[in-house]
């Protein structure tokens, strides 16, 4: 089939890759001329384990441009996977998703199916519908189809192409079955249902595993109160298939490019329509002042940060993507700076994004863990990448000028540091070696 895809970010260029391993023709669209030069050389422009890989094994069937007219004008399917962006009162912003309809609208001389992918409020693929039809030059039968993605970031390539499911949102019957013919070689349930239940069916996933984290996060901190150990608890708690034993693991909250604004974009939606979706705003209120448990952890061992050297161990949002989006070091690296810490910082992909994000003359940079910890009055760690949770932590005691690690990301078994002078204190676990 003739497949376009508009934006290749995470969503849109690993649909394009992926549809295009199956066989499929597909050209990528993208407005950045530079980010197109550096895919037609068969380059991911994004951090994905696999892509890379992937992307080379299927140029045969891939195109990059910018010219979206061609790409548009006689393609069997349209895929929309550029970015909503959330706006400042907590809703989606759906002016690149325009943007491309009035393209789409502008250039489609052949039938074709339009395929949302972004994530947007519920109503959205009508609105669309509406707005193609009302602008389109051509007289053709443009439809428009729901069928949000779930894919992870780190596993996204996997998450594609082994999906948990593929969600077809479609009002009839033609768009549903091109779509399933789209994915006819994948291996995953291929659910039908009604657009309106697409677009939900995103959110309130996206939404309630937002929910489960906070949700555990709180009874993690619960937990430190009353002596009892969060993972001993989750553990019990995930035998319980009703519950499950994924997405429970306690931290310094969720980031990312989904959890947060999707969070945000359902209570602002439920407000709108006279509703209110009181367990998703608590989960943000959580998660906003999970991000900060470890500096208040360690205002318990320094009164004032000033002239401190402090390790920062990770920066992205979760291991396996250079992705800073909602990362909780975002918010408390410039606090320790406002404090007068040195920081000392490793991340094994993020560096690069994080220098463009926070310019400061007391932050250095590391290639490795050992470097980051040397001489450090503290170290904290935000994400728990494996050259971390594979280090030898006798090196903590070693290498450090006073060794206390706080772990926000839980990577060591609490066993590992007893018998050591390291305090080791991480989230909803007692804390070893207190001082
Ligand atoms: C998420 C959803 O998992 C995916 O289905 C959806 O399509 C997009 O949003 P992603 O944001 O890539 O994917 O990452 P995910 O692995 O879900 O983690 C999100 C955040 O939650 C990370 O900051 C992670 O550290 C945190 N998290 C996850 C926890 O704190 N505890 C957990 O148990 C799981």
């Amino acid at each position: 089939m003739k497949i376009a895809v508009a934006g290749t970010g995470y969503v849109g260029l690993v649909t394009g890759v992926c549809l295009a391993s199956k066989g499929h023709g597909v050209t990528c669209v993208d407005v950045d001329e530079q980010k197109v030069e550096v895919m037609k050389q068969g380059v991911s422009p994004i951090y994905e384990p696999g892509l890379s890989e992937l992307m080379k094994e299927s140029m045969d069937h891939l195109t990059f441009t910018t010219d979206y007219e061609s790409a548009y004008k006689d393609a069997d399917v349209i895929f929309i996977g550029v970015g909503t962006p959330e706006k400042v009162d907590g809703s989606a912003n759906l002016a690149f998703v325009y943007q491309v309809a009035k393209q789409i609208a502008a250039s489609v001389q052949k039938d074709c199916v339009v395929v949302i992918k972004s994530t947007v409020p519920i109503g959205t693929n009508d609105k669309i519908e509406s707005y193609i039809h009302d602008k389109q030059k051509h007289n053709v039968s443009v439809y428009v189809a729901s069928n949000p993605e779930f894919l992870s970031q780190g596993t996204a390539v996997k998450d594609t192409l082994h999906a948990s499911r593929i969600v077809i949102g479609a009002d009839e019957e033609k768009p549903a079955e091109i779509l399933k013919k789209v994915y006819q070689d994948f291996d995953a349930p291929k659910l039908v249902v009604g657009r309106r239940s697409a677009e939900m069916i995103k959110y309130a996933s996206n939404d309630f595993l937002a929910l489960k984290i906070s949700y555990v996060n709180e009874i993690a901190n619960l937990c430190e109160t009353v002596g009892a150990d969060v993972e001993e608890v989750t553990m019990g708690m995930g035998y319980d298939s009703r519950i499950g034993d994924r997405f429970l693991n306690a931290g310094i909250g969720y980031g990312g490019s989904c959890f947060p604004k999707d969070t945000k974009a359902l209570s602002w939606l439920a407000s709108f329509n006279d509703n209110e979706i009181r367990t998703i705003k608590a989960a943000i209120e959580v998660n906003d002042s999970q991000k900060f448990k470890l500096v208040k952890k360690a205002r318990k061992y320094y009164d004032d940060f000033l002239f401190l050297n402090i390790a920062i161990l990770g920066c992205t949002f979760k291991p396996g993507t250079d992705d800073l989006r909602e990362a909780p070091s975002l918010v408390n690296v410039p606090l320790l700076l406002e404090d007068g810490a040195y920081l000392r910082i490793w991340d094994p992909v993020g560096q690069d994004n994080f220098k463009k994000q926070i310019q400061n003359k007391n932050i250095q940079y590391f290639d490795t863990i050992e470097e980051a910890i040397d001489g450090a009055d503290l170290c904290l760690i935000f994400t728990e990448w494996d050259d971390v949770v594979k280090f030898d932590i006798t090196k903590y005691e070693e290498l450090m000028k006073t060794p206390i690690v706080l772990d926000g990301r839980n990577c060591y078994p609490l066993s590992a540091f007893e018998g050591t002078k390291t305090t080791y204190c991480s989230i909803g676990r007692k804390t070893v070696n207190d001082r």
